[in-house]
């Protein structure tokens, strides 16, 4: 895992907007994945920004989110497919049938799960998945206890994510109970992953992720074992990582480690 830890909010968004850019021009990635909540907003504020400067062309780029609520229709306010058009796709030029979705209202929940995975497999899977984290430490909708091989499935929400939402419907009756996520396996089966966190109250989910045993209690440890997941967060975040010296050593130093083998290959005659 890459830690890279910054000052503020802005200064995640921003470092990881470089992130999605350079998948997207220089790696050529044409397959993302998307996370709905508050933390990927000012990025997708920059993607934007970036689409409108003519640097990023969504035109041949290929999206799946992570999750969806269960019976909300695309065009209800509180889905997930809304949550994106309003705040990202509706602002750059990707074509609609590009975008995929979990059905919210789907008539077969096995089926729809299924299908996901198979369409995300036809399409040579998904080369970068951004991802923020829940303070229970969950990636997509996986809460705690979700096991770290799951694919596609439907979860029921926790009471206290039912309360958390209330505030957004206007009765307790339609609030959803039941949401769609990719597993844990899926989302570890993503080429790479980019997650971001900001402000104190993630600092211990963040610490259970980077630096706490890998369990089904914090599904986001298992990406300790992911061969390439970039972790940007803000100081907040870092706040209660104990080897924060290590992890802010080690976020940058590709380039200077490579200054210093070529000087010794020099300085040992093989260059
Ligand atoms: C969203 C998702 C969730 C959120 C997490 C953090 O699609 O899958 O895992 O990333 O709940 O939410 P925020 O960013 O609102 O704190």
């Amino acid at each position: 895992m890459k830690v890279i830890v910054k000052d503020n909010e802005k200064q995640v968004a921003e470092t990881a907007y470089l992130l999605v850019k350079d998948a997207i021009i220089d790696r050529q990635y044409k397959v993302l994945g998307f996370a709905t909540g508050s933390t990927p907003l000012a990025l997708y504020a920059e993607i934007v920004k970036g689409f409108q400067r003519g640097e990023l062309d969504f035109s041949d780029i290929s999206t799946f989110n992570l999750d969806e609520y269960l019976g909300l229709p695309p065009e209800h306010p509180m889905s997930y497919r809304f949550f994106m058009e309003s705040n990202l796709f509706g602002k750059i030029n990707i074509k609609p049938s590009n975008i995929h979705f979990f059905d919210g209202l789907t008539d077969s929940v096995e089926a729809e799960c299924d299908d996901y995975e198979d369409l995300i497999a036809s399409m040579g899977g998904i080369k970068l998945q951004i991802l923020g984290i829940g303070r229970d430490g969950h990636i997509g909708f996986n809460e705690p206890g979700t096991s770290l091989e799951s694919r596609s499935h439907y979860v029921t929400l926790a009471k206290e994510t039912l309360a958390d939402n209330q505030r957004f419907f206007s009765k307790a009756s339609d609030v959803p109970r039941w949401a769609l996520s990719m597993g844990v396996g899926t989302i570890m089966d993503c080429q790479e992953i980019l997650l971001l966190a900001t402000g104190e109250k993630k600092a211990d989910a963040v610490a259970a992720m980077i630096e706490g045993p890998i369990s089904t209690m914090c599904t986001a440890s298992a990406l300790q074992n992911h061969p390439a997941t970039t972790v940007v967060i803000d100081k907040a975040a870092a706040s209660k990582l104990k080897r924060l010296d290590y992890w802010m050593q080690t976020a940058d130093d590709y380039n200077e480690m490579y200054d210093y083998l070529l000087a010794a290959r020099h300085r040992y005659g093989l260059e």
